[in-house]
């Protein structure tokens, strides 16, 4: 073996016939090894950085998810078949209108045909929390005896709680929901294509995937510093100046394995009012990778028929925006939605504005 003309023909360093030149080659050797430890050391501790995400002493005194107490439960949903999809939609107290035209819209999908012919079962549930006002929560308790599709926990319900909410949904699909396959989390001023996130994203065909976890990706963001953004975060909450990879909070889709193993991890990891980041944590204490999707969209996209068909989520849309783009997109049928045709009739329209277009 002539490991050393080797090293020579890599250093450059040519001694002409092959001698075994101990110090150099051991030299060499060793600083290879120390690379590639350094290497492995490296990327463990990328993978388990985020652990050490708090300072010591916030991690004493922060809260947990101390399981909170239902208030309003519905243990019965699924216990005869357990559906294919679980949609989790945050929602405050006071919006009742809005939960009523998520009913009549996405909200009301109750099965998905794909494939030939074959069908798989879709829930709804609204997450609240408590209410200030008592008025509030006797409304929301007789909606819940009408539509018997609220969960809602002892947490005051503000945005700086959404985590509890969220964390209330792992709770619920863990506890009363296991054997459903997905779970759908998004919020109430969502449009969600359940049909599309059933038989393109999900794919009952296949079979079930664990630890699964997709939505709208962020990598290597930045945490908040200004105290007056909606999503600050100060430096003795979290010291680190990136947030690990995480889907954003408008709508992500997972596995149903993942509910309990989420709730698991949170017991280790102290509270972020931030939901999605937070999230992101537990999966990355969990060595999950979230993967991103392109059909879910953070924004919110112009409505036009077509393109309402080939996403699967657009943000900010009110209740009366809600019942119109639904009805449109459900009268669209097989309307010819391909990109090109698509390109075509877009162009043509910004150049014409074309008033009461179908496209
Ligand atoms: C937090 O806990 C760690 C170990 O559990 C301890 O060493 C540290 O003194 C505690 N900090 C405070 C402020 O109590
Ligand atoms: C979150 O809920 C807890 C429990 O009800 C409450 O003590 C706390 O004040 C709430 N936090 C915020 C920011 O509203």
């Amino acid at each position: 073996m002539c490991i050393n003309r080797f090293l020579q023909l890599i250093v450059g360093h040519r001694r002409g016939n092959c001698k075994f030149n101990h110090p150099i080659t051991i030299l060499i050797l060793s600083i290879l090894v120390l690379v590639l430890y350094f290497l492995y050391s490296f990327h463990w501790s990328q993978k388990k950085l985020f652990q050490y995400y708090i300072l010591d002493e916030v991690s004493n005194t922060s809260s947990k998810y101390a399981d909170f107490e239902f208030t309003i439960n519905e243990i019965m949903r699924c216990s005869r078949e357990a559906p294919f999809l679980v949609m989790l939609v945050t929602s405050h107290p006071s919006e009742s209108n809005t939960r009523h035209a998520i009913r009549s819209t996405w909200g009301g999908v109750r099965e998905v045909y794909y494939g030939k012919e074959q069908l798989v079962g879709v829930l709804t549930l609204f997450l609240l929390g408590i209410p200030a006002s008592m008025s509030v929560q006797a409304a929301v308790e007789t909606e819940s005896r009408v539509h018997k599709d609220i969960v809602q926990q002892n947490f005051v319900d503000s945005y700086r709680n959404l985590t509890l909410k969220v964390l209330m949904g792992m709770r619920w699909v863990s506890r009363y929901c296991p054997r459903a396959k997905y779970v759908l989390k998004t919020d109430s001023d969502m449009f969600v294509n359940v049909d599309l996130l059933v038989t393109s994203v999900l794919q009952p065909g296949l079979p079930p995937r664990t630890k699964y976890f997709a939505g709208h990706y962020f990598e290597a963001t930045h945490p908040h510093r200004n105290p007056s953004s909606k999503w600050y975060l100060s430096r003795q909450h979290y010291r680190l100046d990136f947030y690990p990879p995480y889907c954003s909070g408008t709508a992500y889709t997972f596995s149903s394995d993942l509910s309990a193993k989420i709730l698991q991890a949170s017991q280790n990891l102290p509270l972020l009012p931030l939901e999605d980041v937070y999230i992101g944590l537990c999966l990355n204490w969990l060595g999950v990778h979230p993967l991103s999707n392109s059909l879910f969209h953070i924004k919110h996209i112009n409505y036009s028929p077509c393109r309402y068909k080939s996403l699967v989520s657009s943000h900010g849309v009110t209740p009366d925006k809600l019942l119109l783009y639904w009805k449109g997109v459900q009268g669209a049928g097989d309307l010819h939605c391909d990109s090109v045709s698509l390109w075509l009739k877009e162009t043509f329209c910004s150049l014409w504005a074309c008033k009461g277009s179908s496209m």
